[in-house]
């Protein structure tokens, strides 16, 4: 969702975050690496958003879910990322299963992104989520150099708003 606050930014500063959006590779902090999620992710990323408590809460999802429109949303983000104003990322755990996924949106003409994300049933409740924004917020900040971040939750997703 568009920030309500809208930064006046110059140009040059536009072009500088959206630069920085297009270099990255990965994200290092956290809960470990979060990486660019490629098309050949998607059956991984049906089996995890399949479970209605990973994805249930989550408006920016591609619903109804299905290989071709997990494909399509990865695909999208690819052209976003190449022209710096999104990306999806995923980590893994140590047992070699996606863990979470962190979806950024960019406004670079108002210095801005939004950042939401799911982390898989079972690594719930265990602070992932915590750290993990705490992550994003550096990363969103200090390597991409936007001043503002738009978070945006259900009312009920408590969780949500305490992370
Ligand atoms: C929301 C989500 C990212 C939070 O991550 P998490 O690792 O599960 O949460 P944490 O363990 O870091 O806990 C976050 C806070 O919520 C609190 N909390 C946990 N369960 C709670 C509950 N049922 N009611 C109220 N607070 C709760 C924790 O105590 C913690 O607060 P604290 O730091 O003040 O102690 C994760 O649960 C998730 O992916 N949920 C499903 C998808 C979703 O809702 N995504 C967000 C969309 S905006």
């Amino acid at each position: 969702m568009e920030p309500k606050t809208k930064l006046q930014t110059s140009p040059e500063e536009a072009g500088r975050i959206r630069r920085a959006v297009q270099n990255v590779r990965k994200i290092d902090g956290g809960n470990g690496s979060s990486r660019l999620v490629e098309p050949r992710h998607a059956g991984e990323i049906l089996e995890l958003l399949k479970d209605e408590r990973v994805s249930g809460d989550v408006y920016t999802l591609p619903r109804p879910f299905s290989i071709t429109s997990i494909t399509d949303w990865i695909e999208d983000h690819q052209a976003q990322a190449r022209a710096g104003t999104g990306l999806l990322l995923y980590a893994r755990h140590e047992d070699g299963k996606i863990m979470s996924i962190t979806d950024f949106q960019f406004w670079p003409k108002w210095s801005a992104c939004e950042f939401g994300g799911v982390i898989a049933h079972t690594h719930q409740n265990q602070s992932l989520g915590t750290v993990g924004v705490k992550a994003m917020c550096d990363f969103a900040f200090e390597t991409i150099g936007v001043q503002l971040i738009a978070l945006t939750t259900s009312l009920d997703n408590v969780r949500s708003q305490k992370s």
